[in-house]
């Protein structure tokens, strides 16, 4: 049984005895009960015992020992949070913890109320997921993944959906919404595939940290005979469960790729994956359309100034002409909070639709998770664009389908957006 405010049980995985003794006196006099669970003691069958409430583990020593250590504590006593702690919020901190299945990664030292915070807000997210997520995945032919994902396998009715991110203008932050949309699915429990559709210039090996092993120039060649087992052999896995296809190492290999390869890619993902992310490039090339014809939805980013406004309406206008179905186009205002509110009605006015999806402006955090190769949802999960990517990610999952909580009144209740 879980404990609530007051008196939660907290398993402390640490062997730094520095670190150790300040910690847990720190637990205790902010009325947590602490137990020192050093990896190397044995104290699962104390009689009588029902579990922690919290796993917290030390991520800077020893780290791949203590959390395999906080994985077989919460195969026993699964209703138990994982959480880590670190003073260096490395890429591999976080992968590492996040596949082990750890649900925040705080900053060592912490205050006892960051701890408190951190635990309330994952347990109402995990009771969004009580009602329709059992355990067993969704994904019948999986590729192989090196972690585990943050969630349980997520299984909804909804069908497979594919989902693609584009722009008909450059750097309003396609590939910023791409990665991290992409990895807020799979952190909520959706296996999910992101595919680097910007052939010639992708980059998403270095916004993920990848090591560029393998490409989907390995799926060229005759496409009648392009198999599944070959496009999910392409992928390459990130720490936290998503798998990646990346493009071409170098521009010029990218001219052997065509439409219908694309197409054959994307359709077989589709097959295997709840949702599978497309970053694109901006332009009508060939390759980009034939994404954006299979595509369920189209993501469009767009800037809050008019010339935005402009280009949007005249990829609407294309949209029209190549017979589109126009509910499918859904709007993302990017930078939402760097114009003043009247400034974005009389956006709103000149396109004659509301624009509902919002992330706000944070360049510090979009550059410095692009350079890191850390998406910001990962290493600042709280931070306001992280938890604007969050909510179109459960849209997107049918989280909000059946009410839509009060505090979330921005963000659309439903997926139609654009009438003819
Ligand atoms: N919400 C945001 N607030 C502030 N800056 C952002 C935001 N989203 C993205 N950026 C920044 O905008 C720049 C472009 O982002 P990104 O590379 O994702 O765009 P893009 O549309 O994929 O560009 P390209 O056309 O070059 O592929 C980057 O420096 C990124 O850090
Ligand atoms: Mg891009």
């Amino acid at each position: 049984m879980t404990r609530e405010g007051d008196n939660l049980e907290v398993a402390v995985i640490e062997s730094n005895p520095t670190i150790t003794q300040p910690l847990l006196s720190q637990l205790a006099a902010a009325s947590f009960t602490p137990r020192d669970l050093a990896p190397n003691r044995a104290l699962l069958e104390s009689p009588g015992w029902s579990g922690p409430d919290v796993i917290l583990v030390g991520l800077d020593d020893d780290r791949s020992q203590r959390l395999a250590f906080a994985r077989r504590l919460h195969g026993t006593y699964p209703s138990a949070i994982i959480l880590g702690y670190t003073a260096n919020y490395t890429a591999d901190a976080l992968g590492e913890a996040m596949g082990a299945g750890a649900r925040r990664v705080l900053r060592y030292p912490f205050e006892a109320s960051a701890l408190r915070q951190a635990v309330s807000d994952v347990r109402d997210e995990l009771r969004a997921f009580a009602g329709p997520a059992p355990a067993a995945p969704q994904v019948q032919t999986r590729p192989v993944i090196t972690g585990l994902s943050a969630t349980p396998g997520y299984v909804s009715d909804k069908p497979n959906q594919l989902i693609a991110v584009f722009s008909p203008k450059g750097g309003v932050g396609c590939s910023t919404l791409a990665v991290n949309l992409a990895l807020a699915l799979q952190l909520l429990g959706h296996q999910t595939a992101l595919v680097d559709g910007n052939i010639s210039f992708g980059s998403l090996e270095v916004f993920l940290e990848l090591q560029p092993v393998r490409s989907i120039l390995q799926l060229v060649g005759d496409v009648e005979h392009m198999t599944s087992e070959a496009v999910l052999e392409t992928l390459v896995p990130h720490p936290s469960g998503l798998q990646v296809l990346l493009a071409p190492l170098r521009p010029e290999e990218g001219d052997s790729i065509r439409g219908e390869h694309m197409q054959r890619v994307l359709s077989t993902l589709k097959q295997h994956f709840p949702f599978t992310l497309v970053d694109t490039w901006p332009s009508y090339d060939e390759r980009v359309l034939a994404v954006l014809e299979i595509a369920d939805i189209i993501l469009v980013p767009i800037g809050p100034d008019l010339p935005a406004m402009k280009n949007l309406n005249s990829f609407l206008r294309v949209a029209r002409l190549l017979n589109y179905d126009m509910d499918k186009i859904v709007p993302v205002l990017m930078r939402a909070n760097s114009v003043p509110p009247g400034h974005l009605k009389d956006l709103e006015a000149f396109l004659k639709q509301e624009l509902k999806w919002r992330v706000v402006s944070d360049g510090k955090r979009a550059t410095a998770a692009a350079n890191t190769g850390t998406p910001f949802v990962l290493s600042a999960r709280d931070s306001q664009i992280s938890q604007n990517i969050f909510d179109i990610a459960r849209y997107l999952g049918g989280e909000y389908e059946a009410g839509e909580p009060a505090s979330k009144a921005k963000q659309p209740a439903s997926g139609r957006f654009w009438k003819r």
